[in-house]
């Protein structure tokens, strides 16, 4: 299956890629986190992507979609993958409607996650990670950056919502409840609902 999970910062979207990914046997593609990985490991896309993401900024589409079709062009995405986070803009949008047509491949669907912005905030504000041994809120979990990638997302992101509902590939749904309910609900969108651990 080839699946694009949608939603705002702080949706969900990581956390339901990695177990949705794992039940459906195809690699989770998070660009937020190839990113952080290029960023930690110094490399130059790392050093391009830093000052966009430190922002709170999106990463120019010339920049992400590279390395977005390279990530597709390896083995294991071949027969089916989970994009978290991309596309992000209707030009990703399309680029990657591009790249999936040159291969013969589609979109089998879109999943949106839906969760008020009250919501978001009191998840991200709360967020922190484990580096060397120590929790540590991510830079761009700060609130006034928070702010303004909930702006970036309504601006940018959120208008695909409308263009995979056009091509009959969105499904919608409530992503708050506990981690297992919103899963359920994702493979029930999947038309997989026997995979749901309550079902
Ligand atoms: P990215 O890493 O993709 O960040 P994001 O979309 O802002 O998403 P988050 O990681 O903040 O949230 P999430 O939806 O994954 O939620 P999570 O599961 O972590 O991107 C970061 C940056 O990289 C961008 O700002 C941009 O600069 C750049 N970038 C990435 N992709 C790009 C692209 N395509 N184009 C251009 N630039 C790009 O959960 C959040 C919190 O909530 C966690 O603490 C979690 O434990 C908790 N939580 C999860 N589920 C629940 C639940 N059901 N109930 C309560 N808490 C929950």
């Amino acid at each position: 299956m080839r699946v694009v999970l949608l939603g705002p910062p702080g949706a969900g979207k990581g956390t339901q890629a990695q177990i949705i990914a794992g039940r459906l046997g195809v690699p989770a593609i998070s660009t937020g986190d190839i990113f952080r990985a290029n960023v930690s490991g110094q490399t130059e896309l790392g050093r391009q992507a830093k000052a966009y993401m430190d922002a709170g900024d999106l990463v120019p589409d010339e920049i992400t979609v590279a390395m977005v079709k390279d990530r597709l062009a390896e083995p294991d995405a071949k027969a089916g993958f989970l994009l978290d986070g991309f596309p992000r803009t209707i030009a990703q949008a399309e680029q990657l409607r591009a790249s999936l047509d040159e291969l013969g491949q589609h979109l089998d669907c879109v999943l949106e996650l839906v969760v008020d912005e009250d919501e978001l905030v009191r998840r991200l504000s709360g967020r922190r990670m484990l580096v060397d041994g120590e929790w540590v809120q991510r830079d761009d979990d700060k609130p006034e950056t928070v702010r303004h990638r909930l702006e970036v997302y309504r601006a940018q992101t959120a208008p695909l919502s409308g263009f995979y509902d056009a091509e009959g590939l969105l499904a919608q749904f409530d992503a708050i409840g506990t981690i297992e309910e919103v899963t359920a609900r994702a493979m029930t969108a999947l038309g997989q609902p026997g995979q749901s651990d309550d079902s």
